[in-house]
């Protein structure tokens, strides 16, 4: 292991973090925005470190990637109902033999990745993240994007006219209350994800384009803190994590890059903005420390490639026999 650098440590915990961002953290951790109820032994001490096939039977067993449909109150009751797909994401796409997972991480910048991504079946990007421009790194396939509802919403992403959305399938979040009920979500959004999913679906009525089922947030969400030795932030997981889940829901193999940093690790947030923030890789809000604790886990891949490609490797929930 001597030639090699250092990868993510699977015990990542606030305390290894800088003065600043530590506060960051323990402020979110005391914060309870949506109402996380803790049940179980969460977290806190005392649970055994489950291992990697462990972790990811338990992943497949508790969570389940649902996305919202006509027949759903409160939507069964409102007139724009009928522009939901009526049937489930997991039914109408897939399955994949192979798929990549884009983080939109600042060291995928001079990583000549886009070939590698590319070619596999499937490719699942995020948010604004571009390709145009940065197809050495990132290549130029987007089968799904998936999008918070804060991208939807802003003036600057242009997101109901921007080419950047109009292409592969869309999948969109947005942080909702522990409870997942769908009625106090309605009433309480972040962002205004209705509003805009029924401007968007005017503008583009062919485009595939899905919300997702908010229990699925909290379901991961209990994933993570259920497996950590600390108190995880008690917001929803990054798209990241939502991403790499549901494409692990369709796919025989899941390849995701620069989630956990190779030896390009930088402090540049995205690898298409000049903005550094170290939060961007180690969470702030989301429990991204924890995320990636998780996946390091789960990771069926080598160490080697993590440091040189930033890759991860996920088996499909299909292809696991627990
Ligand atoms: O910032 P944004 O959410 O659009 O990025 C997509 C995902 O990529 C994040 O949710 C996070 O999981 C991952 N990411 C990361 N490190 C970065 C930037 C993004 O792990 N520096």
């Amino acid at each position: 292991n001597g030639l090699l650098g250092e990868v993510w440590d699977d015990e990542m915990s606030s305390s290894m973090l800088g003065t600043r961002m530590k506060k960051v953290v323990q402020n979110y951790q005391a914060m309870n925005k949506y109402g996380v109820e803790l049940s179980g032994p969460g977290g806190v001490s005392g649970t055994p470190k489950l291992s990697g096939p462990e972790l990811l039977c338990q992943l497949k067993d508790k969570v389940e990637v649902a996305t919202l449909t006509p027949d759903l109150q409160p939507f069964s009751l409102l007139p724009w109902a009928t522009q939901l797909p009526p049937q489930q994401l997991t039914s109408d796409l897939g399955p994949y033999k192979s798929c990549a997972v884009v983080s939109s991480a600042g060291s995928l910048r001079y990583s000549g990745l886009g070939k590698e991504i590319d070619s596999h079946e499937a490719v699942l990007r995020f948010n604004a993240a571009p390709t145009t421009g940065y197809e050495k790194d990132v290549g130029s396939k987007t089968t799904i994007r998936l999008i918070n509802s804060q991208v939807m919403a802003s003036d600057d992403h242009r997101f109901l006219s921007s080419s950047l959305y109009s292409s592969g399938v869309l999948v969109a979040w947005d942080p909702a209350p522990f409870s997942a009920d769908l009625t106090k979500w309605f009433n309480r959004t972040d962002y205004p994800i209705f509003t805009q999913y029924q401007r968007y679906r005017r503008l583009h009525p062919l485009q595939p384009f899905y919300i997702l089922h908010p229990r699925l947030e909290w379901q991961i969400w209990q994933r993570i803190q259920d497996n950590m030795a600390e108190p995880i932030q008690k917001n929803p997981p990054s798209s990241g994590m939502l991403g790499t889940v549901l494409m692990m829901s369709l796919c025989e193999v899941v390849h995701v890059y620069e989630f956990l940093p190779s030896r390009r690790k930088t402090e540049l947030c995205h690898y298409y903005q000049r903005f550094y923030d170290a939060a961007c890789t180690l969470g702030a809000y989301h429990p991204l420390l924890y995320e990636k604790n998780l996946v390091k886990r789960m990771n069926q891949g080598s160490d080697r490639d993590i440091y040189t490609n930033g890759r991860v490797t996920l088996p499909g929930f299909r292809k696991l026999n627990c």
